[in-house]
């Protein structure tokens, strides 16, 4: 039995991979960087099998899908973890961003589950890494958060398909990982509610293991999902761009 984790290098990545590993024979770490995927090896020993991939690029993501295809390995955990975000107008993204951003967020997330689910046995799991940012509209982050309410939808309407492969999108709020910048306009940025990446990844898998189809981690958050649910999504906008003025 295998794992497939990308964005293995990144914060979450890497904690996925330190909480699945012991249940598998090999986890198949997808990234860009050859450097940083043979470093995981020094992380986390021989089980890792570095997959380099840039997600963003069409042909290397359908090749990696045929390879899936092809040698049909017995999957016990997908984990589709890769992302990107900035924060600015959505005029300020040359097409190209936006085009890397959706491939990577939505595209390759949605390709690697159709190529995967025909090798994952009944009692598997598939996590798609969200965001918080899907249960409402944000500006500034629009694109970001419209990519993650597509993922969030989207891995819904699977676990509703296949009765057997639990498929759980992972919510997390604000995580202390390298994503997020530590300043913006010379100004140091307040992260509300910010959680460490081993919590997330342990709620995520303990919410997979009880078959839920969303996982959201910490009490702060799910308030704030409650919140998007009885709140017209106008007012809560309002709050976020409260929320982000001195950075915008
Ligand atoms: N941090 C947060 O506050 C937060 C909150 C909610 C959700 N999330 C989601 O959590 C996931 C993991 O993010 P993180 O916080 O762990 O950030 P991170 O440390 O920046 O990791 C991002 C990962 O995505 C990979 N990646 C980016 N572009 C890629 C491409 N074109 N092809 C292949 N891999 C690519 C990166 O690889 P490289 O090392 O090659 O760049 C890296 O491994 C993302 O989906 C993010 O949207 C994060």
């Amino acid at each position: 039995m295998i794992a497939i984790v990308t964005g293995a290098t990144g914060g979450l990545g890497q904690e996925f991979i330190k909480q699945i590993k012991d249940d598998v024979e090999q986890v198949w770490a997808v990234g860009r960087s050859a450097e940083k995927l043979a470093a995981l090896k020094g992380t986390f020993g021989e089980k890792i099998v570095p997959v380099q991939v840039d997600l963003s690029d069409t042909d290397e993501l359908l090749a990696f899908c045929r390879k899936i295809e092809k040698e049909k390995p017995q999957i016990r955990y997908l984990v589709n973890n890769a992302g990107t975000a900035r924060m600015a107008p959505v005029t300020d993204f040359p097409p190209e961003e936006i085009s890397s951003m959706l491939d990577i967020n939505d595209k390759a997330a949605a390709l690697l589950c159709r190529a995967c689910l025909p090798c994952m046995p009944a009692g598997s799991f598939i996590l798609n890494v969200a965001s918080a940012s899907a249960f409402q509209p944000n500006p500034y982050i629009a694109l970001y958060s419209a990519s993650k309410a597509f993922l969030m939808s989207f891995t819904r309407s699977l676990n509703v398909e296949n009765k057997s492969v639990t498929c759980t999108a992972v919510c997390p709020g604000w995580v202390d990982t390298k994503m997020l910048p530590k300043d913006r306009n010379g100004k140091q940025i307040r992260y509300p509610g910010m959680v460490t990446a081993d919590k997330v990844v342990a709620a995520a898998l303990k919410d997979a293991r009880r078959g839920k189809d969303v996982s959201v981690c910490s009490l702060y958050n799910r308030y704030l999902r409650f919140l998007s649910k009885v709140t017209p999504h106008s007012m809560i906008m309002k709050m976020w761009m409260r929320g982000i003025k001195d950075y915008v």
